[in-house]
């Protein structure tokens, strides 16, 4: 073989506790590499239409405009916010982490006049602030992120969207790391438009970012005056794609993670939503009780920690890179860095998807009682282990 001919991907096996992408299943990657079709094959269409359906089931929602908009979170984002939007168009962003930022960047991107509606990174956003915010603005549109990655804060979103709707304004959510991980009721909780990722709770590979629409966004993109600013994205082409008689022709879908995305969604619905969340918060509250039992505690407030987040204020003088180092080369485990504000004072453990696991919860106390050691710490030896277990065994 010629020498400048790099090797073949062999990637390291990793533990993915970060921010995502989280663990996948096997079914997945077989999904993934199974036989590429047309993407209007029969075949296929059958799938996407499987595919919409088990989305519908996961939002918990009837609505029809649910698709697997061909991206990552961010193009769900986008996708969401210039849909919706116009130029000129007043929007109110609730921005408590970067995620939030990004909404924010992203309206004004779309010609939007945004208001922001600031909390600290960690908190969460009040609905009474909101409700004076958007009484004042009277927005078209207002976005808030329902799971922060950025900083572990679990958004309650019912009152929030009780104060959207008290101005008939359209209520955007962010719920990349959220959905399958999380309770997310679209209709029960009034939503108008929502995206996630594939990446996060539903344990697939980035590339798709599933979005739905209600009918009352459905009815704001029927009657917009202005042409939608991105073609790739144009909701009004790209659901003549997804859905009725014409199936037209937009862009070539990526087949096989569509195949990916339909097996996590198969896996999802045979766990149960319900169960899978119970899973999420039990792993959770073990991982809580091991670091307490460390001396390690959490950057968000109770009741607003994210199960599938785990925001771990770093203790003083310990060094987070050589931590978080020594985590990835010895143990092979990834946990992500602190961003925006909070780089250098948290570490982000993610517990989302196939990832929330008893195996993994006690995998990474173990070896952050080594890394914590090599710091010069001396935390007590097998306690993060064992508060952990005394968690799944109900004695803390
Ligand atoms: C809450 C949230 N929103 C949006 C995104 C953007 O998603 P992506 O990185 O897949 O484009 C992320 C990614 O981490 C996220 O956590």
């Amino acid at each position: 073989m010629s020498a400048s001919v790099p090797a073949a991907v062999c990637p390291p096996k990793r533990i993915l506790l970060g921010p995502g992408p989280s663990e996948i299943a096997p079914r997945v990657l077989a999904a993934l590499a199974a036989p590429t079709v047309g993407h209007l094959d029969p075949y296929f269409l059958r799938i996407m239409d499987e595919t919409q359906q088990m989305l519908r089931d996961v939002f918990r929602t009837q609505n029809a405009l649910t698709i697997a908009v061909s991206g990552t979170g961010s193009a769900g984002m986008e996708t969401c916010l210039v849909n919706l939007l116009e130029p000129g168009d007043r929007a109110v962003v609730c921005v408590n982490g970067v995620f939030g930022t990004r909404m924010a960047d992203v309206a004004a991107r779309c010609g939007a006049e945004v208001t922001t509606l600031e909390r600290p990174f960690g908190e969460v956003i009040p609905a009474d602030e909101l409700q004076a915010v958007v009484r004042k603005v009277r927005p078209k549109v207002v976005g808030i992120v329902h799971a922060e990655t950025s900083t572990g804060a679990w958004q309650p979103l019912e009152e929030i969207s009780a104060a959207v709707r008290e101005v008939d304004a359209l209520l955007v959510v962010d719920c990349v790391t959220s959905l399958g991980g999380l309770p997310v009721e679209i209709d029960g909780w009034g939503i108008d438009a929502a995206y996630s990722g594939t990446q996060k709770c539903l344990s697939c590979p980035p590339g798709l970012a599933p979005v739905t629409f209600g009918p009352r966004a459905v009815e704001a993109l029927d009657r917009r005056k202005t042409k939608v600013r991105s073609w790739y994205l144009d909701l009004q082409m790209v659901r003549n794609y997804w859905s009725g008689q014409s199936r037209a022709y937009h862009h070539t879908a990526p087949i096989n993670m569509n195949f990916a995305l339909h097996e996590a969604l198969r896996i999802v619905l045979e766990e149960g939503l319900d169960a899978r969340f119970e899973r999420h918060q039990r792993n959770h509250r073990a991982l809580k009780a091991g670091l307490a039992a460390m001396g390690l505690s959490y950057a968000v407030q109770e009741p607003f920690q994210l199960p599938t987040l785990n925001a771990v204020i770093i203790p003083e003088g310990v060094d987070d890179k050589a931590v978080r180092g020594q985590l990835l080369n010895e143990f092979g485990i990834e946990i992500g860095a602190g961003l925006g504000p909070m780089a250098g004072k948290v570490w982000r453990i993610g517990l989302m998807g196939e990832a929330s696991s008893p195996r993994n919860v006690l995998l990474v106390l173990a070896a952050l009682e080594a890394c914590l050691k090599a710091q010069g710490r001396s935390p007590q030896a097998g306690a993060g282990v064992a508060g952990a277990i005394a968690s799944y065994d109900g004695r803390a």
